[in-house]
């Protein structure tokens, strides 16, 4: 027989997780306002409301923290990691952020103006966040077959360079900030972006002189899907189509909370010595001095690490098969989710599942409430409240899908987990149609509400 696939790692230490009944969750998701992110975490028993942060570390990354350098300036941790990003990622430059979102503050701010727009892939939130706040517009070009759930396209993540080189063709050069290539794509559902369209992206952004920045919060997943899906790719290792990926980049922004799997830490990569030094500013004013950016010498320590482990073909086949394995369970159980799987997560079509709802009453999240209190499992509304109000008619926008993310934690959870999940969502699939009610918004920021909404059951 041929041999079954295994985790290439044993596990070396346990965090209990806490078992509740129905009638407490009924009663902590009210009290919560009907916000996933408003539970206490011991309120919940398998979390799947993001992968950032939530990761495992290695005995790798935990022994780097205790060899942290922690001087403020020219600590050994950040010439690490310099070492590292030069290494796999092939970048000149770099400067350290707390965070993904802090790398986009930074950077946006030298590259995005008022009246600016901003093409992309499908912007995550907190990118689209950050372009809104300075009063420019991301332009979403993702290619049609992104927006299909049914459709079994390799890469869903990828940009229809029509509809890019029509946003080029059609304004001014000073007006385009930067081609941003999210890998993978997160909100068109955790879906991979091709070798050959990051190369298309690259020429003809070049042409019109506008530069591509790679939002690469997965792209060692990104470069898993390439190696594994795209002709021409298979006998290249991860590190080779990782570092090809990046030659079509003229820069990057990473939440190090995803593919280098700490618990936090971000940073800004690129080639071009000016930019660097006008983003150097904004980040000592925001993160810190340049060589830790708001993170401890430890982080830095720990991300450079993780960056080596998160290349691993092993590893990425383990990380990527195990969402997979959700994804198939559910699909066994007759619930509609997106095709193909997602690298980081799987997403569940709630529009299918509740179309007896009104689609103003938010049918994901609805979603989201009964996954809770059926098995206390929290996922993430990818739908209506999350897609926000346009920033001037302020109207709600509806996105084209509405969707349940169940985000998988790096390293952290193991099968039988996953067949819980599975297990829960198929019996709440089953009764359905007694869901007959969604949610109303009570209380909501003026951007970004999904973190703080407070809502109340139709
Ligand atoms: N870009 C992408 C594609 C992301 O998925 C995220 C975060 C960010 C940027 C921002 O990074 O959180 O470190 O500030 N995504 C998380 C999620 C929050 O749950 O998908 P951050």
């Amino acid at each position: 027989m041929e041999l079954p696939f295994a985790e290439p790692y044993r596990i070396k230490m346990v965090e209990s997780i806490r078992c509740s009944t129905r009638e407490q969750r009924e009663q902590w998701i009210k009290d919560a306002g009907y916000n996933l992110f408003n539970l206490r975490s011991d309120q919940v028993f398998i979390d799947l409301l993001t992968d950032s942060g939530t990761g495992a570390m290695s005995d790798k990354q935990w022994s780097e923290m205790m060899l942290g350098d922690e001087s403020y300036a020219g600590a050994s941790s950040y010439y690490k990691l310099k070492a590292a990003i030069q290494d796999l990622l092939g970048f000149e430059y770099f400067l350290p952020t707390h965070q993904g979102r802090a790398a986009e503050n930074v950077l946006f701010s030298v590259l995005v103006k008022a009246g600016d727009v901003v093409p992309g892939n499908s912007h995550f939130d907190t990118t689209k966040g950050h372009i809104e706040f300075r009063k420019a517009k991301a332009i979403d070009c993702t290619i049609d077959e992104a927006f299909n759930t049914t459709i079994e396209h390799p890469f869903k993540g990828n940009l229809d360079l029509n509809k890019l080189e029509d946003v080029l063709k059609n304004h001014p050069r000073e007006q385009v900030s930067m081609v941003i290539v999210t890998i993978t794509c997160n909100s068109s559902g955790g879906q991979p972006v091709s070798m050959a369209n990051m190369k298309g992206v690259k020429e003809l952004a070049g042409k019109y002189g506008v530069p591509v920045i790679f939002d690469s919060a997965r792209f060692a997943e990104n470069a898993y899907f390439i190696k594994t899906r795209e002709e021409g790719q298979q006998d290249k290792n991860i590190r080779e189509i990782v570092a090809e990926m990046f030659s079509y980049a003229d820069g990057m922004t990473m939440s190090s909370k995803k593919d280098a799997i700490v618990n936090i830490g971000g940073f800004i990569a690129l080639r071009d010595p000016e930019l660097f030094r006008k983003a150097s500013v904004f980040n000592i004013m925001f993160e810190g001095f340049l060589t830790y950016g708001g993170l401890a010498g430890r982080d830095l320590n720990a991300i450079a690490q993780g960056l080596y482990e998160a290349t691993d073909f092993n590893y990425l086949k383990s990380r990527v098969g195990q969402v997979a394995l959700l994804g198939q369970k559910l699909t066994g159980f007759g619930v509609p989710v997106q095709l193909p799987y997602g690298g980081h997560a799987i997403f569940i079509d709630a529009s299918q599942v509740l179309s007896h709802i009104p689609k103003e009453h938010f049918r994901a999240q609805t979603l989201c409430v009964e996954l809770y209190i059926e098995a206390g499992i929290r996922g993430v509304e990818i739908g209506a409240i999350m897609a926000d109000r346009d920033p001037v008619t302020r109207e709600t926008r509806y996105p084209t899908l509405e969707l349940m993310r169940l985000a998988i934690p790096r390293r952290t959870y193991t099968n039988d987990h996953m067949n819980y999940v599975a297990v829960a969502m198929g019996n709440v699939y089953e009764r359905r149609l007694q869901i007959t009610s969604g949610y109303a918004i009570v209380e909501e920021a003026p951007i970004m509400r999904h973190f703080t909404v407070k809502l109340s059951k139709i």
